[in-house]
């Protein structure tokens, strides 16, 4: 399970970069009133996969992990009141999978019958919403729940 742990922390950088650059260049597109570029459209692929697989493993963390629903909660301890249940259980995934679902719409645009600079807007609005989210939901170290940077080194 640890090694599991440790590929979705590390999914997380590679999925902000890819998000970063999806967003930098959907605000290019549309600014710059280009056609969709097929080297666009494949980071933007590469961005919806790489979150599902970070989405696929938070799932089996969610039912197997440390946490794990299966595993069921200590003794006397109410989910909604412990901070790291809570986090874990519900705002976590919540968030992340709301998240998730922005980039996947995100994504979609490029297979629309719209111009290819709205293409470009709206993705560009969803990635964006989509980062926000998925950095208000990333346990930093800082946070009461927090976790390392970089697990294993
Ligand atoms: C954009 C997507 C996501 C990102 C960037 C992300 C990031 C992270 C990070 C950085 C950790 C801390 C790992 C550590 O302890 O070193 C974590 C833990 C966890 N995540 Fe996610 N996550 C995402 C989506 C999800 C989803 C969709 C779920 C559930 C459906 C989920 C479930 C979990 C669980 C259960 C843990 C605790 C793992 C454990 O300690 O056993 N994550 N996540």
């Amino acid at each position: 399970m640890n090694i599991l742990v440790a590929l979705h922390s590390w999914l997380r950088w590679i999925l902000l970069i890819l998000l970063l650059v999806s967003i930098v260049n959907s605000l290019s597109g549309f600014s710059g009133k280009k056609a969709l570029s097929a080297g666009d459209k494949k980071i933007w692929l590469f961005t919806m996969i790489t979150a599902h697989i970070t989405l696929l493993i938070g799932l089996i963390l969610l039912f197997f992990g440390h946490y794990g629903i299966t595993k069921g909660v200590p003794e006397g301890l109410s989910v909604m009141k412990d901070a790291t249940y809570r986090f874990y259980w519900v705002e976590h995934p919540v968030m992340m999978i709301i998240a998730i679902a922005l980039i996947t719409v995100g994504r979609g645009q490029a297979k629309k019958s719209i111009p290819d600079v709205t293409k470009y807007k709206k993705a560009f609005w969803f990635f964006l919403l989509a980062l926000l989210v998925i950095l208000a939901a990333i346990p930093w170290p800082f946070r009461e729940i927090g976790r390392p940077l970089f697990p294993g080194m």
